[in-house]
């Protein structure tokens, strides 16, 4: 007889089977900024979820609704309590991942917002990147095996069709929790060999492969981490701007996705 461990893999693996051949039906869209994110919500007409699908307290925010037979949530981290500002970061990111697959037990989960890019690989202000990659680069842990389990390389999930459809470029994203970079961070970046640096994405990508997600990664540049001018003062100047690329884009991929099945992604 098979040990119990193989026979729960393998149900698992026929359910999933079975899930990528049924059209997409729930779409969970993670950004962590609300510039980012309220475009979208008024381009999808979603409301605000008041009675929350999340535990009492935090600040976490739901908007949804159905658009083209496809029930999105996008899904805000909100305010920290004590400041006031946006959530941003791995740790509000991965959370509100976990409630969110908990919660709503989606099919896709697209996480959408903007990135740093370098320019000696490719990326431009306004330029919107689908990840073929993710990784950490401020995890080190210099123990042998410890140091990949820090870095969490992982490809993501290939949507050969979304890119022969919506112009979008492709490049490995590397995510940590600051946003500028430290020499550190640089090394590790440049190891990773990314062209996009952001603050949630390798956390979002962990916690969706925890549950076997289909996870994709669509990140606008608003400043150029290899160039002259102040990350964050750059990052603020394009926010709203690149906001509206990367908003398209989301649309874009959200438009294609309606009535196709995972596997047809
Ligand atoms: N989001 C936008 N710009 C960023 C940067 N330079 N680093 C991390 N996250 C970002």
């Amino acid at each position: 007889m098979a040990p119990l461990g193989d026979s729960t893999n393998i149900a698992e693996e026929v359910m999933v089977a079975e899930a990528e051949k049924r059209p997409v039906s729930t779409i969970v869209i993670i950004i962590a900024m609300q510039t980012e994110a309220l475009p979208l919500v008024t381009k999808f007409q979603l409301s605000e979820d008041l009675d929350s699908v999340f535990p009492k307290g935090v600040p976490w925010v739901r908007y949804h609704g159905l658009y083209k037979d496809l029930h999105i949530n996008i899904i805000w981290p909100g305010k920290d309590g004590v400041l006031g500002v946006d959530s941003v970061g791995t740790i509000s990111a991965s959370l509100v991942t976990y409630a969110s697959i908990q919660a709503l037990q989606p099919d896709l989960i697209i996480n959408a917002g903007t990135a740093g890019g370098f320019k000696a690989k490719g990326a431009s202000i306004g330029d919107v990147f689908l990840a073929c990659d993710v990784a950490f680069h401020d995890r080190r842990i210099p123990i042998p095996v410890f140091d990949q389990y820090g870095i969490c390389a992982k490809q993501t999930f290939p949507t050969p069709n979304i890119l022969k459809e919506v112009q979008l470029k492709v490049g490995k994203l590397s995510t940590g929790d600051s946003l500028d970079m430290s020499p550190h961070d640089e090394a590790a970046i440049i190891a990773n060999d990314a062209t996009v640096k952001d603050m949630e994405g390798a956390a979002v990508a962990y916690v969706a492969d925890l549950f076997s997600v289909p996870a994709i990664f669509i990140k606008a540049v608003t400043d150029i981490v290899d160039g002259e001018k102040p990350t964050a003062e750059e990052f603020l100047q394009n926010l709203v701007a690149v906001t509206a690329a990367l908003d398209q884009s989301v649309t874009q991929v959200v438009d294609f996705i309606s009535g196709k099945s995972i596997s047809e992604l």
